[in-house]
């Protein structure tokens, strides 16, 4: 694994969103923070790290069914479709996926322009002949689709289980801005962990090998360095926790002592085993799956799961 210090890139300009975030979710009671904050360049690397960690299942796990599936998509789904993604993480999923369904266009959607561009250029190198135009954005506001692909009929991709990193409310707005940006008679490819067993999932959010505690620590690095921020490292600890009421894992960042500390100005104080509550990673039973995409304007036609029912790929349409 290659890790990159931030710390020995020049200095950027703090984010207002960022900080106006982090301001807002320690000054909460319990302190919680957007977990898309993880992902600066080395929290984009540790992600990346922890796909490959035997604990974690869902990515080889989907990866594998995008690669068994090919002719049941091509089938399902047919070809000439605008494939839009949502995010541009999966380069490794992704080529299964185009290479089953022929599309007409690829549509790459994500908010950081480097990543975007870099993983754009694999892909028109990998697929000669397919548009594919990227889209520098956040699929959690208004977007607007290129023109070049008016009139295509469309296929949504939404991979990784992504969806499960919101509240049941925001991921029912999200599939249905998905079901506005995408139009009637579209279809979405979603993916989806299941509930399974607790130690199983437990051990998926805390590695042997630490990565997932370093990723869930390098928030605090990021705070620390973007904004001003003088909280303790070895003041932290990782949790992974399974809230089974809620059927989701948390990461949480718990104070190993009385903590004080500061973030851009403004003092925050915590005591012993309070935590900052970081991400939340909902699972879903098989109905619970299908009554999320209903709440959200998608009609489930196809699933398809691991012998071991670990993690669901569902085609949805309008
Ligand atoms: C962003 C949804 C793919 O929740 O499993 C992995 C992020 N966090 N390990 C997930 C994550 C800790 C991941 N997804």
């Amino acid at each position: 694994m290659l890790l990159t210090e931030d710390a020995m890139l020049p200095p950027r300009a703090p984010d207002p969103a960022f900080r106006r975030d982090i301001i807002e979710g320690l000054s909460r009671h319990p302190k919680a923070t957007p977990p898309i904050w993880f992902y600066d360049r080395r929290g984009s690397e540790l992600f990346e790290a922890i796909t490959d960690l035997p604990e974690y299942y869902p990515t080889r796990t989907e990866t594998a069914l995008l690669e068994r599936h090919g002719p049941d998509f091509a089938a399902a789904v047919g070809a000439g479709r605008a494939v839009v993604e949502f995010g541009a993480g999966s380069s490794r999923k992704t080529p299964h996926l185009l290479r089953a369904v022929d599309p007409a266009a690829y549509v790459p959607i994500d908010i950081s322009g480097d990543f975007l561009r870099a993983a754009s250029a694999e892909l028109a190198s990998a697929f000669p002949g397919l548009p594919v135009l990227p889209v520098v954005g956040d699929f959690n506001g208004p977007l607007t689709l290129p023109a070049a692909i008016d009139g295509l009929p469309r296929l949504g991709f939404f991979p990784g289980s992504t969806i499960g990193n919101m509240e049941p409310d925001a991921a029912v707005d999200l599939l249905r801005a998905m079901h506005r940006l995408l139009g009637e008679g579209s279809m979405l490819l979603i993916g989806m962990d299941r509930i399974k067993d607790r130690d199983r999932l437990i051990a998926a959010y805390d590695d042997a090998a630490g990565v997932t505690a370093a990723f869930n620590l390098n928030l605090i690095r990021r705070i620390n360095r973007e904004l001003e921020g003088d909280l303790p490292l070895d003041g932290f600890v990782h949790r992974a926790v399974w809230n089974d009421d809620k059927a989701r894992i948390e990461m949480h960042l718990e104070a190993v002592r009385p903590l004080h500390f500061h973030v851009a100005g403004q003092c925050f104080r915590m005591e012993r085993g309070e935590t900052i509550h970081t991400e939340s990673s909902h699972k879903y039973g098989a109905r619970d799956e299908r009554l999320l995409l209903r709440a959200g304007g998608w009609e489930p036609l196809r699933e398809w799961s691991d012998g071991d029912g670990l993690f669901s790929l569902i085609l949805a349409g309008t």
